[in-house]
């Protein structure tokens, strides 16, 4: 079975003009209601970044390219952005220092990066994790690194299908953090039959996964961070 190509683009928050430039009006009403300058550059950064590989991809012009976020699970415009008209699905994620966009061709894609924070991982690894994954994480000597795999993983399973954080974590089941990612099992109205889990890299102090809803194997091309 022929491997899916699935590119990885990484970028640091920035907030330039020309990057405002090419919101659409509904895309600058949220980044005025942004609070946090920090925010505003992801927010903006993310969607440069998907105009710029897409019109990479396509040939369109960066500011002809519109996003539809239909959510899958009620009439709201909270969804995933999604490019029409074309058989291309990416996934944006970001998180401290870090932004990325995965994009592939005729499968869906989710992406999430996390930075490693001191989060209470005993109580959050209560409400995301199965039992097995938790006393694997809690034989590990760096909980905080393992946490933020297993959270990366899931998230990213779970943006792939739409779902987001609507649908419950513990009903997937995937392989130890110093494993290769795989789901090992998966129930529930957001499970997909076939699916493919990598880790990426995102640098120290972070953690990443890409999720594809697809029985081919992934053939992951990373751009590094400049
Ligand atoms: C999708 C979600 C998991 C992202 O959470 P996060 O960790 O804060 O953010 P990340 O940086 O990893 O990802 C954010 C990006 O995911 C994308 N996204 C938004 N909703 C998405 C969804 N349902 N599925 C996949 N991707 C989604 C967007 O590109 C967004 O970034 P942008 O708006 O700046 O472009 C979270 O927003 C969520 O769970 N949303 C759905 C919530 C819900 O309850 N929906 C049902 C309502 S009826």
């Amino acid at each position: 079975m022929p491997a899916l190509e699935c590119a990885v683009h990484w970028a640091r928050p920035a907030d330039g003009p020309e990057m405002r430039a090419l919101l659409d009006e509904r895309e600058r009403d949220r980044y005025e209601k942004f609070l946090r300058a920090e925010d505003k550059a992801r927010f903006v950064t993310g969607r440069f970044l998907a105009r710029s590989v897409l019109a990479d991809r396509t040939g369109l012009a960066p500011d002809r390219i519109r996003f539809t976020t239909d959510c899958p699970l009620c009439a709201g415009t909270h969804g995933k952005p999604r490019l029409p008209g074309h058989d291309l699905d990416f996934s944006l994620s970001h998180s401290g220092d870090r932004v990325v966009l995965v994009l592939v061709e005729g499968a869906e894609v989710g992406v999430d990066v996390e930075r490693e924070s001191d989060r209470d991982i005993v109580r959050l690894a209560e409400m995301v994790l199965t039992e097995p994954e938790r006393e694997a994480l809690f034989a590990m000597p760096d909980r905080r690194r393992g946490f933020h795999t297993y959270w990366s993983r899931k998230e990213a399973l779970l943006k792939a299908t739409g779902h987001g954080l609507a649908a419950p974590m513990t009903a997937i089941h995937v392989s130890p953090p110093d494993a290769p990612a795989e789901v090992l099992a998966w129930h529930g109205e957001a499970a997909a039959a076939e699916v493919r889990l990598a880790d990426l890299t995102p640098g120290p102090g972070y953690a990443a996964s890409a999720a594809v809803l697809t029985s081919r194997p992934l053939k992951i091309t990373e751009t590094p961070l400049a």
